[in-house]
């Protein structure tokens, strides 16, 4: 797969021959299934020319509109944390909207949400499609939700269009994505392809001490009438549309872009401990500030990865101080580090020295390192790429290829079904802030794209 895609510094991907192999024996396996049948050049099937035509632009912003008022924030942005009351209420309002269109909706053991047009042969492993519905607390309106609702508009659209696939087409809302309420995220996806066992991401608490399966138990409770399916299940493909959340489209005048691949990412819980003491009577000398050692730490950490590389990213984005009290000398840090890298050998080198690096700034606490991800970069297959490209070139969009700096929860389905994403631009690359932006007539043409897509996939 090496120079397949084009990722920056060339990160192998899936990340080992054993990968490899795997990803190709599932092309294999969809080329057994009639891969080849799909259209190739400058044209699109019929069924996807009509689909595309009932793609309703009005209908798809509105819903996003009417989206961000769960969890609205009061400068514009959306704060919907994973299974909340305000991720609830969402919920209600996409099932009411797949009702009345006649999709059936189902969740499973992992909180997934699931909408399903079915096919004439139902049979047959569905096409999936879709993204996350939960954000950061100082998130925007279209990161995670644009790739929900550009889905369900495709199935609203087949519905419009009177046109049934072969196979089922299914819309999905994974759970918990961003991380923000439960770390590490991408939990929904993450079971969905068993790549972490369900009980370790149940246990996992939020900062009030809530755990997952205590905060899904409320969610599931709020829907007696929502089967609960099994976890995972055999997918035909997987296609997620998001918006870039970097400013290269935009730049470029390109509406499309065609996801090569997903760099590397890994996640770590430092916790220092120190002991508590009077800040006006312990002696300098005496103390185990953990701050003091923690700040030490993070401030080493950075210079050392501005000093390695531009394009390691390092992020320490919650740092949390006990008993957090003017008087009292911090007794506990705990902070996290994102640390991302398109060269996952880069990455990993860093990665392995942050235990020891903090350990040697430990200034008399105890240091503990928990690497939470390790996450290779990844490429896509170039067959749905490269489909992409022709449907955006046959409906007027201008496309390019580009890899995605962000995590997304199509990493894990590409473990099991081969898997595409859908960029559209961001304004000026501004995300995971309440002034992310979206242009309708981008966020249309996505859904167009994708729609061509799934309806070619689901035959
Ligand atoms: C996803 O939200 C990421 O942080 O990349
Ligand atoms: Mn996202
Ligand atoms: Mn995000």
């Amino acid at each position: 797969m090496a120079g397949d895609g084009g990722l920056i510094g060339g990160g192998a991907a899936p990340g080992s021959d054993d990968d490899d192999n795997a990803w190709r024996r599932r092309t294999d396996w969809r080329r057994e299934q009639g891969d080849e049948q799909m259209p190739v050049g400058q044209q699109i099937t019929e069924a996807a020319e009509r689909v595309v035509g009932h793609v309703s632009a009005d209908r798809l912003w509105q819903r996003h509109m009417d989206l961000a008022r769960f969890g609205a924030r009061e400068d514009g942005g959306v704060d919907r944390q994973a299974l909340s009351a305000e991720e609830i209420a969402a919920r209600h309002h996409l099932i009411a909207i797949a009702r009345a269109r006649g999709l059936s909706v189902a969740t499973d053991p992992a909180g997934n949400l699931f909408f399903r047009l079915a096919g004439r042969e139902p049979h047959l492993p569905p096409v999936l499609s879709g993204s996350h519905m939960d954000s950061q607390p100082t998130g925007g309106r279209f990161d995670g939700i644009f790739g929900v609702l550009a889905a369900m508009e495709v199935l609203e659209a087949l519905r419009d269009s009177g046109h049934q696939p072969r196979r089922s087409i299914e819309a999905v809302a994974w759970m918990n994505e961003e991380g923000s309420r439960f770390a590490p995220g991408m939990m929904g996806s993450e079971a969905f392809a068993g790549v972490r066992p369900l009980d370790e991401i149940m246990a996992v608490t939020d900062a009030d001490g809530c755990s997952v399966a205590e905060a899904l138990a409320q969610v599931n409770a709020a829907f007696p009438d929502v089967p609960v399916r099994e976890l995972g299940m055999p997918v035909e493909a997987y296609v997620e549309a998001h918006i870039e959340q970097g400013p290269v489209l935009e730049a470029q005048g390109c509406a499309i872009g065609a996801v090569t691949g997903i760099q590397g990412k890994q996640t770590f819980r430092v916790t220092v401990t120190g002991e508590e003491a009077h800040a006006g009577t312990k002696p300098m000398a005496e103390r185990r500030d953990a701050l003091i050692a923690a700040s030490a730490m993070v401030q080493r950490l950075h210079g050392i990865a501005r000093a390695a590389d531009d394009a390691l990213m390092f992020t320490v984005g919650r740092f949390t101080v006990s008993p957090n009290a003017p008087s009292v000398v911090p007794a506990r840090v705990v902070f996290s580090i994102d640390l991302r890298h398109f060269d996952t050998a880069v990455m990993q080198r860093f990665g392995d020295a942050v235990a020891g690096l903090c350990a040697e700034l430990a200034q008399g606490c105890t240091v503990q390192v928990d690497r939470l991800v390790d996450a290779p970069s990844l490429i896509f297959p170039d067959s749905l790429r490269r489909r992409t490209r022709d449907i955006a070139a046959v409906l007027g969009h201008a496309a390019m290829d580009l890899p995605s700096a962000a995590g997304h929860d199509a990493r894990h389905l590409n473990a099991v079904a081969p898997s595409a994403m859908i960029f559209i631009p961001c304004h000026q690359g501004i995300s995971h802030h309440p002034t992310e932006r979206a242009a309708p007539a981008d966020i249309h043409a996505g859904a167009r794209v994708l729609a061509a897509l799934l309806v070619e996939l689901a035959g």
